[in-house]
């Protein structure tokens, strides 16, 4: 999870390309996620295989289609969050990203124990609507 700047250089209008194949080199990778932006910041999540999210997360830090990268959180999941999404990427704006990004992501957990929603949960509660609609993945 980390979020970056937009480059100059990246148009609005691309951000569905870098998806695309993004999506393409993952499927093979066998990583899922989801890339939230706002026109101005991304925040990614991307989940997999040790070795797959290596080699993912390699290809994300080269890219120079974002600057200012901030990792948030790294490490084991219990399972899989966006399971059926190679990179599925969803316009936000920046209060979601401050939101999602400054929630409490140590461990990955899903629910505090005194019931306060962890970083986890204020992802999956943004994704939740979009997974009950049935998007296809893209
Ligand atoms: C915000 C962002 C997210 C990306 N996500 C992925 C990803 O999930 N999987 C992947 O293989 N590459 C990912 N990439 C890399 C791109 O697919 C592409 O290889 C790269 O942006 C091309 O290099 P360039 O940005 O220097 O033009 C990402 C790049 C950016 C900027």
């Amino acid at each position: 999870m980390y979020t970056s700047q937009v480059a100059p250089n990246l148009g609005v209008d691309q951000v569905d390309d870098l998806a695309r194949d993004a999506a393409r080199f993952n499927v093979q990778a066998g990583v899922t996620g989801v890339l939230l932006f706002d026109g101005v910041r991304f925040l990614q999540y991307i989940e997999g295989p040790e070795d797959g999210v290596s080699v993912v997360y390699a290809r994300i830090i080269t890219a120079t289609s974002h600057f200012d990268l901030r990792e948030i959180a790294q490490g084991p999941v219990v399972r899989r969050f966006c399971p059926y999404w190679a990179m599925r990427w969803l316009p936000t704006d920046q209060s979601e990203i401050d939101f999602i990004s400054l929630g409490d992501w140590s461990g990955f957990r899903c629910g505090n124990t005194d019931g306060t929603p962890t970083g986890v949960d204020r992802l999956t509660g943004i994704l939740l609507p979009e997974i009950s609609s049935g998007s296809p993945s893209r």
